[in-house]
């Protein structure tokens, strides 16, 4: 069977595919910041716990329900900008990934009804089951972000898709060897940002434990992401690589802008100063999700080029959207700064 024919043709756009994608790298990095800050600081809270030393779980315990609300909402952002730019790879993998998919939405609601009941029964429910409780909801959170991996490798692969006819259930992309780097730098990199939110909690608190245990997992877990990024890189088919390697100046420019902005930020962190630690995070976050379009960009290459995508050139439904951006966070702001006023008060 010939994959190409399992692509379904692309639908025409209304504007420039140029925009869509600027606006899905832009909300893919606040929605990993955010994953980051939710999952890294709920991992690391855990261990603490299992250590004997429950502080640090409790305090991030209160601050995960709005934190996983933000990571479900800034991901709705980049799911519609990828629909539309790159839709005919992304539906199609989510359909091989059957169940297994599916299922994303109800672990997401365990862990989240999970980290809610933690919060607000906290007082009532004992240790053991505080702790599993926890534990079981980080695991889901972690369930779903392996489905995200799968899928985002698995819409790349046209010529890996046949494997559908093999049985009658969904299928995950375990044959793929950039799957397991790519999602352990996902994780790696949630651990490192997880402590960088520690550290910065604990400044705000003036609580001086929590930065020196935010700044060392910060500090540790990028070092060992780098290991894990040389093995990502090598496990990428040759082609793309080679891209890497300098066969394609843009991409090898956008990777070594990455890696400048890492060592920076490492720098940063090394002298321990969370809040300069933390804008040079959001760079770095910020290129590496540019790295990765790069590799979603020449791996789709043989199947599917953008700029073949018809577009129509209605440009007023852009305009309406652009005016709801600004409105919109026009109103967020005036409603943090209210918010923020009443807490003034309230102290
Ligand atoms: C709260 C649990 C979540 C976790 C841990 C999580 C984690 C991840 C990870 C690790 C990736 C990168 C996968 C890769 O490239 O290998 C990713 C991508 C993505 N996530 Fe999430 N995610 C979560 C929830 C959501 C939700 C609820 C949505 C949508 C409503 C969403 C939308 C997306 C999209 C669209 C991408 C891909 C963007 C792109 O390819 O540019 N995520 N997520």
């Amino acid at each position: 069977m010939n994959p190409a024919s399992l692509i379904p043709m692309a639908e025409p756009i209304p504007i420039h595919w140029a925009w869509f994608d600027v606006l899905l790298i832009v909300t893919f990095a606040a929605h990993v910041l955010f994953m980051n800050a939710m999952l890294g600081s709920a991992a690391i809270g855990l261990v603490q716990a299992v250590r004997g030393r429950s502080g640090l779980i409790r305090e991030v315990g209160m601050k995960l329900p709005p934190l996983l609300a933000l990571t479900i909402n800034l991901g709705v952002a980049p799911l519609l900008f990828l629909q539309v730019n790159y839709g005919n790879f992304d539906y199609v993998s989510s359909v091989l990934m059957g169940g297994w998919w599916l299922a994303v939405v109800f672990v997401l609601l365990y862990s989240y009804y999970g980290f809610y009941l933690y919060k607000f029964k906290f007082e009532t429910m004992g240790a053991g089951m505080r702790l599993a409780l926890f534990g079981s909801s980080v695991l889901g959170i972690v369930y779903v972000g392996f489905m995200f991996s799968n899928n985002m490798t698995l819409m790349l692969e046209p010529g890996g898709w046949h494997s559908y006819f093999d049985g009658y259930a969904g299928f995950l992309n375990w044959r793929d060897p950039a799957l397991y780097p790519r999602f352990l730098h996902m994780m790696v990199g949630a651990l490192a940002v997880g402590g960088l939110f520690v550290a910065l909690l604990g400044r705000h608190q003036g609580n001086d434990g929590f930065v020196e245990t935010g700044m060392t997992w910060f500090f540790r877990a990028t070092v060992v992401n780098l290991a894990v990024g040389v093995w990502f890189l090598v496990a990428l088919p040759d082609r793309v690589l080679l891209a890497f390697m300098g066969k394609n100046l843009p991409a090898s420019l956008t990777l070594a802008a990455a890696l400048l902005s890492a060592g920076v930020m490492l720098y940063r962190g090394f002298h321990g100063d969370p809040r300069r630690t933390a804008v040079w995070a959001v760079i770095t976050v910020f290129f590496m999700a540019c790295a990765r379009h790069w590799v979603r960009t020449l791996y789709l290459a043989p199947w599917f080029k953008i700029e073949s995508v018809p577009v129509t050139n209605q440009y007023g439904s852009f305009y309406l959207f652009l005016g709801f951006v600004v409105a919109g966070g026009g109103l967020m702001a005036y409603m943090l700064k209210l918010y923020f006023k009443s807490r003034q008060g309230r102290a």
